[in-house]
């Protein structure tokens, strides 16, 4: 039962939009935080370890694809009233998640792909499409599949650190828009 009686709600994001925002959101924390601790995982679970890195990366360019559609598909909310200049901040802001949600999963991908590795999940697997390419060569594919997650994690601190300020210092619903109803 909602204990909501006030007929105007304020404009928000739909469940679908905000299941996308906060699984994905979840998951890119954990892919990052695996991916950068796997050299400290025993041997015998390395392997898996890193396979469970991989399922995550897939399964955040499946809900990519999912939240771009709903996107070419959906208006979001009306923003809260802000300077164009604010407002082109917050836009800008977006697109370089949605590039680097795209661009990091990928060049894992492909790293992955060139050091002629599969996907071995026990019960499923994917063979290797070719055989390893020389560590020399796959290296820099590595660094930037590093980098670049290392600039999604912290345009999305900045992007969080902003939608918290708007909650508690300008006390409007900013942050609302993307929580349940
Ligand atoms: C948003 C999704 C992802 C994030 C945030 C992420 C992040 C990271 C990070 C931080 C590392 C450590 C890099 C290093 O220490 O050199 C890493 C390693 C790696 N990632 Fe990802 N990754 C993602 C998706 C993927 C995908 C989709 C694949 C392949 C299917 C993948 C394959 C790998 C591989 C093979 C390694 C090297 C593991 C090792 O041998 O130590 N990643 N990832
Ligand atoms: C890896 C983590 C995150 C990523 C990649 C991410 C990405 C995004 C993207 C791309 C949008 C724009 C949606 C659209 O209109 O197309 C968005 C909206 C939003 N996000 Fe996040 N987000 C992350 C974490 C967070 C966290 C931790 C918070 C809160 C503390 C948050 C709060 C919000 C809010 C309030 C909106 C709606 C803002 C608005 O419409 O202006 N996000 N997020």
């Amino acid at each position: 039962m909602t204990t909501d009686l006030s007929p105007i709600r304020p404009p928000a994001y739909d469940a679908g939009a905000r299941f996308l925002h906060w699984s994905m959101a979840v998951l890119i924390l954990l892919a990052f935080v695996l991916g950068l601790t796997i050299d400290a995982f025993p041997t015998v679970l390395k392997h898996a370890a890193i396979e469970a890195h991989k399922v995550m990366g897939l399964a955040l360019i499946l809900l990519l694809v999912a939240r771009l559609a709903w996107r070419l598909a959906h208006r979001p909310p009306p923003l809260e009233p802000a300077s164009p200049l604010m407002t082109a901040a917050a836009h800008l802001g977006h697109v370089g998640l949605y590039a680097l949600m795209l661009v990091v999963p990928v060049i894992g991908v492909v790293y992955a792909i060139k050091r002629g590795q599969g996907l071995d999940l026990g019960f499923f697997g994917i063979p290797p499409f070719t055989a390893p390419a020389p560590r020399a060569e796959t290296r820099p594919l590595r660094e930037w599949h590093e980098w670049t997650a290392y600039a999604l994690i912290a345009l999305a601190g900045l992007h969080a650190l902003v939608a918290l300020w708007h909650h508690a210092v300008k006390k409007d619903g900013t942050l609302r828009r993307m929580l349940p109803r």
